[in-house]
C-alpha cells in the first residue's frame, strides 16, 4: 500500500482548492492544517455538517438577516459555523461568540477565524452553556442564540429556562440515537417543537441525511 498523504500535502492541496477558487474559508482551512489541528477537523467539515450549516445560514437570510446584537453560537465546536455566518454577504452579524465547554475548541476556532479575531468580530469562549449569564461582562444582549448541539444536552427544557424570555434563538437537533454523545434526540419535528415551547416561531424545518433527519427552529424564546 502506498503512503497515505500527509499534512504538510494536504496543505498544499487546501491552499491550491483556496487559489482556484477564491474561498477565503478554504484559505483559512489551509493555514488551521498547515498549523496542525485536532483530527475531527474531518468531521466539523465533513459534507453532512457543512450542509446542515448550509441550509442553518441560507434559512437565516431569509428570517432574521440582520439580527439585533452579536450572535452567540453555543455548542460551536471549531467554529466552522462562526466562519459560515461571518463569510455570508446576505446577513449582517456585528460580532459572533463561539462557545463551547471544551477548553481544546478556542484555540482552533480563533485560528480558523483568525482575520474576524483580528477585527473584533469573532471571540471564542470556554463555558458550558447550561450556566451562561448572557449579560456577560460588557452587558450587551444577544440579538440571536445559536444551539446545533441539542442533541448533546441533557435536559434542553432546562437550559431553554434558563435564558432570556423573549431572547430570539435558532436551534437544531437530530433523531440520530445511535452516536453514544446524544442524549436529548427527537424522533419528529413536531416533537423538537415539543421540546423546545418557543413562545413564537418563525421557521421550523426537517433536513434528511443519509442516517438521520436534522430539525431546525428559529423563533423566541
Ligand atoms: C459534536 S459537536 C457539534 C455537533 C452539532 N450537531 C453541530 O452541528 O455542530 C457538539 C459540541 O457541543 C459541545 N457541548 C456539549 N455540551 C456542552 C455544554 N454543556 N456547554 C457547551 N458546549 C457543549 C461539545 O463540547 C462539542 O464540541
Amino acid at each position: 500500500m502506498t503512503d497515505e498523504i500527509s499534512r504538510e500535502a494536504l496543505h498544499d492541496i487546501l491552499r491550491g482548492v483556496a487559489a482556484l477558487t477564491g474561498d477565503a474559508i478554504v484559505a483559512d482551512l489551509a493555514r488551521l492544517v498547515g498549523k496542525g489541528v485536532r483530527a475531527d477537523i474531518s468531521v466539523a467539515f465533513n459534507p453532512k455538517q457543512i450542509a446542515s450549516k448550509r441550509w442553518l445560514v441560507d434559512t437565516l437570510a431569509e428570517i432574521l438577516p440582520r439580527p439585533d446584537g452579536p450572535v452567540w453560537v453555543l455548542g460551536a465546536w471549531h467554529g466552522v459555523l462562526g466562519a459560515m455566518l461571518l463569510a455570508d454577504t446576505r446577513l449582517s452579524i456585528p460580532q459572533v461568540v463561539s462557545l463551547d465547554i471544551d477548553p481544546d475548541c478556542a484555540p482552533v476556532a480563533e485560528t480558523l477565524n483568525h482575520r474576524h479575531v483580528a477585527s473584533g468580530r469573532f471571540r471564542a469562549v470556554t463555558a458550558d452553556m447550561m450556566a451562561l449569564d448572557f449579560a456577560g461582562p460588557d452587558g450587551v444582549r444577544p440579538g440571536l442564540v445559536i444551539n446545533t448541539s441539542c442533541e448533546h444536552l441533557a435536559d434542553v427544557p432546562a437550559w431553554l429556562a434558563g435564558l432570556p424570555a423573549g431572547l430570539p434563538l435558532l436551534l437544531q437537533s437530530n433523531d440520530y440515537v445511535r452516536e453514544p454523545d446524544h442524549r436529548s434526540c427527537v424522533p419528529t419535528l413536531a416533537a423538537f417543537e415539543t421540546q423546545a415551547g418557543l413562545s413564537e416561531l418563525w421557521f421550523a424545518g426537517a433536513l434528511p441525511a443519509r442516517n438521520y433527519t436534522r430539525f431546525m427552529l428559529i423563533g423566541r424564546r
